[in-house]
Formats: C-alpha cells, structure tokens, sequence
C-alpha cells in the first residue's frame, strides 16, 4: 500500500505535496519522492527510508512550481531504494509517474518495452507505466494514459505529470483508491483524504476505469470507454487523525475491514496455476528443489506462529510434505535436527523478531533451505532468507496482528498449493477447485463485516467476564489458539485457546455457568466431534458462543450464541472463521476502555529476546 499526492493551481506545489505526504505515511514509509514542473523544467527529487529524509533535500524557498505529484512507498515490487523510488520518468525525462497498486502483468509489459528500445533504471512493476505513456504519447496526455492503462493488468491508482503539458495532472485509478480534492482554482490527488483535509473538505471519489483531467480552470472525468463521466461531490467532516483512520476508530478495526483487500492484494498475480514458474522465481526457489524437500520446519512466534500451525496442515494435506510448526523462542535452544533437505520458513509480519532471526540463521548455517513471509520488504529476515513471497498488506498499525494474519494463511495456502502441484500430489484440476475458492475468500469476508452488529451484540453480553475458552479441532485448533491470543492481548481476560479434543483431558474442569466457551464449529470433517464438545460443555452449564456455517440448523440446538460465516471449502475455513474472533476480540477490548492500538506491556515488533 503505497500513498500517492497531486496538486495543481497557484500554491507552491512542493510544499502541499511534502505536507500530504506526511499524512500519508502509515501508508508505506521504504521511499518517498516528488516532481514538479519548475521553472519550465521537471524537477524530480527521491529519497529512501522515511518522509524526513527527502524533506531534508527540499528546502522552503527552493520550488515555487504550482503543479506536481508525490509519492510514498511501501515496497511490494524491488526493495526500497532510491532508484526504486517514485516517481519515475519515461526515457526523455517529459512525463513522470506515481503508482499505489500492484501491476500483474509487468515483466511481460517490460520486456515488450525494451525489446521496443526503452531504458529501465528500476526494479518496480510501475515504471512500465510511465514507459507506455511515453510510447503512446502525441500531445494529448489524457489519450496516452488511457492507452497506456488499457493494457495494465492488476491494480493502479496513478498521478501523472508532463513537461509537455505543464497546465495539466493527470489522475487513474483501477482496484486502487484514489480520490480528487475540489478547491478554488486548485485541484488535489490523494490516494487518501487526511493527505487534503488541511486544504479542502470537497472530495470526488474516482471510480474503477477513470481517468481524470485537473487543470487550474477546472477538471473533467472520463470512463474507461473514453465518455464523459459525473461523479458525485462529497464533503468530508473529519479530523485528520480520524481521516488516517479513514474514519474508524481505531487502527485495527480500519486493518480488520481492509482484510477484503489485502487478501485479494496478496493472491494478486500468483494464482496462475498452469504458469507457477512466475511464482517460483518470486521465491528463488526452483520446482527441482521442492521435490527434493525432505520436511518442512515453520518458525514464527505468536500470531505468525499460529498461521505456521495451518501452513503445517497444509503442507501435509495439500503437498504431501512432512511439516512442523515451531516457536522461535523454544527452536533456538533445542538440538533441532536440520539437513540440505529440510526448508525453513520464518514467518514474520515486521521481519525483525529475534526469536524468529535467530533460529532462521543457526538453521541456515546448519545447510537448511530457507524462506521467509514476511510484510516487510528488506527487512531483517528477507535479507536472512534465499527467497520471500511477500504478504502485501501495507503497514499493519495496529499491535495486534490480524490484516497480516491472514495475508500469511493466504501465502501458506499458495505455497502448499504450488509444492502440491510441483510434487504431483495436486492434479491441476483439484489446485483450480482450491484456487476458485480462493479468489472467492475476499467477498466472504465481506459478508463477514457486515454481520459486525451481531458480534457486538454478543461482545457487550461478555466483555465483564473474566476467562474464556476457545475450542477448535484440526484447521481450525490454531484460529482457536489466534482467537484467544487477540482477546487477551487487547483486552486483558485470561483466554486459552486448546484443541478441542483435549478439553476432557483436563481443561473441562474449567467448564461452570461463568464460563464462556467460544466453540469453531464450521463445517468439516471434525464438525461432528466439535459438537459431540459442545454438549460436553452444556453438560456442564457453560456457555456456548459458536462459529458456525451459513445454514446449520443443528448448531442453534447446542449454542447459546452463534455467529455464521459463509460457507467455503473446508480447507480454507480458517479465513473466515478468524474475522468473527478479530472483531470480538476488538469490540470487548473497546467495551473494556482499553487503548486497543497500542495494549499496554507490548511492541508492534519485539526485536529483543
Ligand atoms: C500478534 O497480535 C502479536 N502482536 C504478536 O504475537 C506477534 O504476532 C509476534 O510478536 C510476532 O511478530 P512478527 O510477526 O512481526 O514476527
């Protein structure tokens, strides 16, 4: 998640996009870079690392240029560097571009480009954009961005400004957000609105296949067929802090919902099963060397480490390999037994916790394979690992982890997939059965967050109480043990999380008319044992809150309380039925007064052991 900025009208350009950018930065802080048109001439002034660094290139009096576009980036294609930095300029230096998104189809469009004779300098997917521009340009800025973005495939909000047309900034979007800020006699661009709120209240939402014109007279939308386009004008009343928010109280309330997308993000580009070469090379990793995996060892710590517990059932289920999910602090001082057949994976939104480096390293000496997922690009452990499939997911805020969580479940799920099919234990057949049911997850989820009320209904019934259980078997043990961890970590109620199964021996003596029991009983092949624990439950007087499939009747005899997903496949249950606990977890931590970003005693990384 990338932030873009434009401007034009009589302010100085430069200052206004530094100013946006600022307030953009928990969208991406790799790089950061802006361009104006200054004195007839295209300025374009890059730095790497935070806003600060490029605001320390740029001093007050320097620009006075009234038209230009920023950037602020959160590296999802080539690391962060200054050559990587938006934004980039086509092969005469005319025409720069700024892009949030990810374009799916650049390696062939970039190979086309050279082959036509044009010159990269960077490593990113966008720089194919403002190459296509320069290729389709004759004056008329507004057609060539049109051509050039009816070939992109992917998502893409873009701010576009020529030397050519210095009275002009060219706004696009496709899957990517970007609004138009209405001033007087000025016009903005913002991927998000805290980056104009300090100098409008007027926002125009773009829609998919726009392409917008804004000149200091005025500006003129046109539909991807080329037609005029009316949008409507909305006045926004918030604060800027709110407006990072996007208008949520909280950061990880915003990071739950952004869930539909980030997911969608994260498969983006990688679920052409009858092409995975493209995937492998991402991984710097070979389909010879799959087969040859002997096991499979995870390392991750908390949240990471559950999502290692349902990449380990997959791996088993989907691939056919042997896996173990290990947690970092207890693998680094055992014997583990690592040989050139064994792969690790670190797993890790931040790529800097210790516990997760450490292990990763002392296996990596031992000869082991490694590869890491990590949300992070260039961070500590993809620098460690051969190979990352990273999760794309933006910065992730909020201390407790959930947009990350399930951005890792979905690149587990690709991977064992992809070994499946590599191993031949997948036919390609049953992998597009899988993959299908995938690219369906996004709108589940959706559905998901438009049921909130219920659970805040079931929230303000239980937010008093003083321990929980959460009970779940197979796929769905470690969605209980990540349930429990997000209660107790933002809201202070001891809550444990155990597989099902082995409630009777021990943990059912827990079981009395206080305690409530949050039950996964989605459909599957255990459903039937998770009911058999659910009555054991009500035997004792507990209280049931149960996760269960859209349709099952059966479940509403044995809970008090249920909560229904979509349905989906079975394999992919997991997806789901951690939304429902995300916003539990949440609304019971709101109820509770507790400072739900930022819970007291912990770090959003923990670098130290
Ligand atoms: C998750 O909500 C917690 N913040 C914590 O358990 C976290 O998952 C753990 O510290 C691992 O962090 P990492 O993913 O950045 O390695």
């Amino acid at each position: 998640m990338c932030g873009i900025v434009g401007y034009i009208g009589d302010k100085v350009a430069a200052k206004l996009i530094m100013d946006g950018l600022k307030r953009l930065e928990y969208r991406g802080y790799d790089s950061s870079g802006i361009a104006v048109i200054e004195n007839g001439r295209l300025e374009t002034i890059r730095a790497v690392g935070k806003i600060k660094n490029l605001e320390s290139l740029i001093s007050d009096e320097q620009y006075s240029g009234t038209s230009g576009i920023g950037h602020i980036r959160w590296a999802t294609h080539g690391k962060p560097s200054e050559e990587n930095a938006h934004p980039h300029t086509d092969c005469s230096g005319k025409i720069v571009v700024v892009h949030n998104g990810i374009i799916e189809n650049y390696k062939q469009l970039k190979h086309d480009l050279v082959a036509e004779g044009h010159k990269f300098k960077s490593e990113t997917d966008t720089e194919v954009i403002v190459h296509l521009i320069e290729k389709y340009y004759r004056k008329d800025l507004v057609a060539a961005v049109r051509q050039a973005t009816s070939l992109l495939k992917g998502a893409y909000a873009l701010a576009v400004l020529s030397i050519n047309n210095p009275d002009t900034v060219i706004g696009a979007r496709m899957d990517a957000p970007l609004v138009a800020g209405i001033g007087e006699n000025e016009y903005f661009l913002a991927s998000d609105i805290p980056a104009l709120l300090s100098y409008t209240k007027k926002f125009v939402y773009l829609e998919d296949g726009d392409i917008i014109e804004l000149k200091k007279s005025g500006y003129k939308i046109y539909a991807a067929d080329g037609s005029n386009a009316e949008r409507k004008t909305h006045i926004i009343a918030w604060d800027s802090l709110m407006a990072e928010k996007s208008g949520y109280k909280h950061f990880m309330l915003k990071e739950i919902f952004e869930q539909q997308r980030t997911i969608e993000d994260t498969f983006r580009g990688r679920i052409d099963y009858d092409d995975i070469s493209e995937f492998f090379n991402e991984l710097s990793i070979d389909p010879e060397t799959v087969r040859d995996i002997g096991r499979i060892s995870i390392i991750a710590c908390g949240t990471s480490y559950y999502a290692g517990l349902i990449g380990k059932f997959w791996f088993e289920t989907l691939a056919g390999i042997h896996a173990e999910a290990e947690i970092g602090s207890e693998f680094r001082y055992r014997d583990f037994i690592i040989d050139d057949r064994t792969l690790l994976i670190a797993i890790s939104q931040s790529g800097e916790t210790a516990d997760t480096i450490a292990p990763l390293r002392e296996g990596k000496k031992r000869g082991a394979r490694t590869l890491a997922i990590c949300n992070v690009m260039g961070s500590t452990i993809t620098r460690d690992a051969a190979g990352t499939l990273y999760t794309r997911c933006g910065p992730e805020i909020g201390v407790a982890s959930t947009k990350a969580f399930t951005g890792q479940i979905t690149s587990l799920f690709l991977l064992a997939v992809y070994f499946g099919i590599v191993r031949g234990k997948l036919t390609k057949e049953n992998a597009a059965g899988l993959i299908d049911s995938l690219i369906q997850i996004p709108k589940d989820i959706s559905m998901i967050l438009n049921r909130e009320n219920e659970i805040i209904s079931i929230a303000k019934k239980f937010f008093k109480k003083t321990n929980f259980l959460f009970l779940g078997r197979g796929l769905n043990y470690p969605i209980a043990m990540e349930g429990a961890l997000k209660l107790k970590e933002i809201s202070y109620i001891h809550a444990e999380g155990y597989p099902a199964g082995e409630m009777k021996h021990g943990p059912i003596a827990l079981i009395d008319e206080n305690l409530p029991v949050v039950c996964i009983a989605t459909k599957d092949k255990v459903y039937e044992k998770v009911l058999s624990n659910i009555e054991e439950v009500k035997a004792r007087e507990g209280i049931v809150i149960a996760i269960a499939t859209d349709g099952d009747e059966r479940i509403k005899e044995k809970a008090d309380y249920v909560f229904y997903v979509p349905n989906t496949d079975a394999l992919l249950s997991p997806l789901l039925n951690i939304v429902p606990l995300q916003l539990f977890a949440y609304h019971i931590g709101v109820l509770r007064g507790c400072d739900v970003d930022q819970p007291r005693n912990l770090a959003k990384s923990v670098t130290v052991e």
